[in-house]
């Protein structure tokens, strides 16, 4: 037991611990981090937009109803008295006095709740928008790591806590909570210190009772929660890739799959259920014994000599006031132990990850407010020095689940010893644990092809995938990058636009250090149009200007746009898109095809107007002829002079024209050259353009 209360209280220290250390990724025990009370208060007063006076009134209207409740029970002990002593016109000053009090707090309660509305209301929104600019100040790797199913829970219920906590009406119900219990302790304690003394002391004893069984509940609650988990993990995966299942026929498999997860976290239900039913019992039967002990300490200490109406009050009163005591010792243990109630955990751990995403520092700093009045952009000089690289070890969401899967299993196993070694816990024990343990046996079974492959990815280190690469390019020149699936084409990309740092080596734009350098003009410089563009769900227009700050675009500019990318050929025609530019691309711009796609990208990267524009293999989903009038608009801007063009492509036919060719194997550079030098030196680039060169010949002779 005694291990157990420690390991709660070195709970949220170890998680901090884990959050140092990993300056880049939410740790993975980030569900179990509780923070205390004190400090969400403290995280939270940063959303607090404070307007003092409003403050101010707050707190003479709380204080005034603290009053109100410090003297209520007195006036109405008073009321009883005159009616014992026949006093009628003390019963009625008493009684006036008691309407006036609380007629003046019906007022400023009306009060308060129109000013402080509005505050309420603003703080929601402020909140909202704090933790949505974190999470988008975050860098790629974040993305990576964390799924964004899971981010957009906490951007949501996280936010909606956060501000329910900051609300006037929880604030309200705390300081109520806290001054009714005061003010009753205070009546008790008016009645006889011993009684207060002896009912504290029997409310604390209960409670600790009971919080050895909230401790098995939560712990199967825990259990679930990691079980629900998988379940989510199972289920987005499985929505994700609809079409696959459909196309291999597995909606059975997949169906009976989700099943019996659910099966399994319903054992833990019906266990948390009978436990919660044995707490209640346990709570309203313990409630009546310390009611029973003191009404005969009443008659022991205050029965035997007081009038019998006195004594009756006085029962009434200690009811009411073990009620708030009961509520009291629960609260002030859960505060020591940090252990909240159930119904607020959730928020709480929502909290706890909102806390721990604030607390994050973003491993490449992400200037996520450009200066719109800086319009710089970089000339187009690029310099890679020597650049080694490999992706950082990141924890993906896969292995992370399992992860957790595999410490539960640990805490399994420690909470068998932890059976052996206490029999005080034994008695806590629910019967039906060994059905459980059957039931996380099978789940493992069924998980083992998901293990492993944690077992892969529990390497978490990558290797290199870019090796000492150098090459320059100067302004306005055309380069490519060719090379087998894999070399690592789109790692260069990225590392361009400094999605990643470098391992080793650095990049440097018009001789400067791209680590030194504002992210904001080094985005502003680059056009980019990757592998598998994606859309948002918004109209073709939408999608176009998107990068166009403050809508400073007329309608020739997206014309030439369209004109260039081959958007126009496509979205001008009426029968097709009766629209035009106001058509729904819908979500990942699904209703499109993917050429129609990679053109829109095309033209939203051109819209920019960058200095330097790069394509990975933006015209692979377009048909021959297509692509040749997109390449040759390509050609066109190349010749322009300024604007420095590198293009990833797999078909050679559309880098011919190139100032300069970069053959890559293995992240590292195998030849470099025009075209023509390329195919004159007989190396791997002549092999690769003979390959298409003939398979091109073969498709000849057989028409
Ligand atoms: N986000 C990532 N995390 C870890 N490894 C990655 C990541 N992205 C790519 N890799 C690995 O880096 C290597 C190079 O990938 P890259 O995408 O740069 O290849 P590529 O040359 O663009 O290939 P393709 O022609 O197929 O697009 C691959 O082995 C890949 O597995
Ligand atoms: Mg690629």
């Amino acid at each position: 037991m005694l291990s157990k209360i420690k390991s709660i209280f070195s709970l949220s220290k170890e998680n901090l611990e884990t959050n140092n250390k990993n300056n880049n990724q939410i740790p993975v025990k980030e569900e179990e981090y509780v923070p205390s009370a004190f400090e969400i208060l403290k995280f939270n007063f940063q959303f607090l937009k404070i307007d003092y006076s409003s403050i101010l009134y707050r707190y003479i209207y709380y204080i005034y109803d603290s009053y109100v409740r410090v003297i209520t029970p007195f006036i109405l002990l008073e009321v009883k008295n005159a009616i014992v002593e026949n006093d009628f016109e003390k019963m009625k000053y008493q009684i006036v006095k008691y309407m006036l009090l609380k007629f003046i707090l019906q007022i400023l309660c009306f009060l308060d709740t129109k000013i402080n509305y509005n505050q309420n209301q603003e703080t929601e929104q402020q909140v909202q928008k704090s933790i949505l600019e974190n999470i988008l100040s975050k860098d790629v790797q974040f993305f990576e790591d964390n799924k964004i199913t899971q981010l957009a829970d906490t951007l949501k219920q996280g936010s909606e806590y956060i501000a329910n906590e900051l609300s006037y009406g929880n604030i309200y119900q705390k300081f109520n909570l806290a001054i009714t219990i005061i003010s009753k302790m205070y009546f008790i304690y008016y009645l006889s210190p011993y009684l207060l003394i002896n009912f504290l002391v029997t409310c604390f004893l209960f409670q600790i009772v009971m919080f050895l069984l909230f401790l098995k509940i939560e712990k199967l609650q825990e259990k679930k929660s990691k079980k629900n988990d998988v379940l989510d993990f199972v289920v987005d995966d499985i929505l994700n890739n609809i079409t696959v299942i459909k196309t291999f026929g597995t909606e059975l498999k997949e169906s009976s799959r989700i099943q019996n997860m659910i099966l399994k976290s319903e054992e833990e239900s019906k266990q948390i259920n009978a436990l919660q039913q044995m707490s209640y019992v346990l709570r309203s039967a313990s409630f009546e014994i310390v009611n029973i002990c003191l009404i005969l300490q009443i008659f022991f200490q205050i029965g035997l000599s007081a009038p019998i109406n006195q004594v009756a009050q006085s029962i009434t009163d200690i009811f009411q006031a073990n009620y708030y005591g009961f509520q009291l010792a629960n609260q002030i243990i859960r505060i020591i132990l940090n252990k909240p109630e159930n119904y607020y955990l959730d928020g709480k751990k929502q909290a706890g990850k909102i806390m721990q995403l604030f607390k994050l520092q973003s491993g490449i700093p992400q200037d996520i407010y450009y200066d719109k009045k800086d319009e710089s952009q970089f000339t187009g000089d690029i310099v890679f020095d020597n650049v080694s690289f490999k992706y950082p070890a990141s924890k993906d969401s896969l292995a992370k689940i399992n992860q957790k899967i595999q410490q539960e299993d640990k805490s399994i196993e420690n909470n068998q010893q932890d059976q052996i070694s206490s029999k005080q816990q034994d008695e806590l024990e629910y019967s039906s644990d060994q059905d459980s343990d059957l039931s996380d046996q099978n789940l493992q079974k069924e998980d083992t092809k998901l293990l492993e492959l944690n077992k892969q990815n529990s390497a978490f280190e990558r290797e290199y995938v870019i090796n000492n690469l150098s090459f320059k390019i100067k302004q306005g020149q055309y380069v490519a990058f060719v090379g087998k699936s894999g070399c690592g084409k789109s790692t260069i990309i990225k590392l361009l636009q400094r999605y990643y740092d470098t391992t080793s080596g650095s990049i440097l734009f018009d001789n400067q250090n791209i680590r030194d350098c504002s992210i904001g003009k080094l985005r502003r410089s680059v056009g980019f149009v990757s592998q598998e563009p994606s859309l948002f769900d918004n109209d073709i227009e939408y999608n176009i200007t998107y990068g166009s700050i403050d809508s400073d675009y007329t309608d020739e500019d997206i014309q030439k746009v369209c004109d260039m990318s081959g958007v126009s050929e496509f979205v001008f025609d009426k029968n097709r898109f009766p629209k035009g530019l106001k058509t729904l691309v819908g979500s990942k711009g699904m209703k499109l095809s993917g050429g129609q796609k990679q053109r829109i990208a095309i033209a939203r990267a051109l819209m920019k107007k960058p200095k330097i524009l790069i394509l990975d293999e933006a015209t692979s989903s377009l048909d021959a002829e297509s692509e040749h009038q997109v390449q040759q608009q390509i050609d066109k801007l190349a010749q322009q002079g300024d604007l420095t063009l590198i293009v990833v492509a797999h078909r050679l036919s559309t880098i011919a024209k190139s100032d300069k060719i970069f053959v890559l194997k293995h992240g590292e550079i195998k030849e470099e050259g025009t075209h023509a030098e390329l195919l004159s030196k007989n190396g791997i680039y002549k092999k690769l353009v003979h390959y298409q060169i003939n398979f091109q010949d073969k498709l000849k002779k057989q028409i």
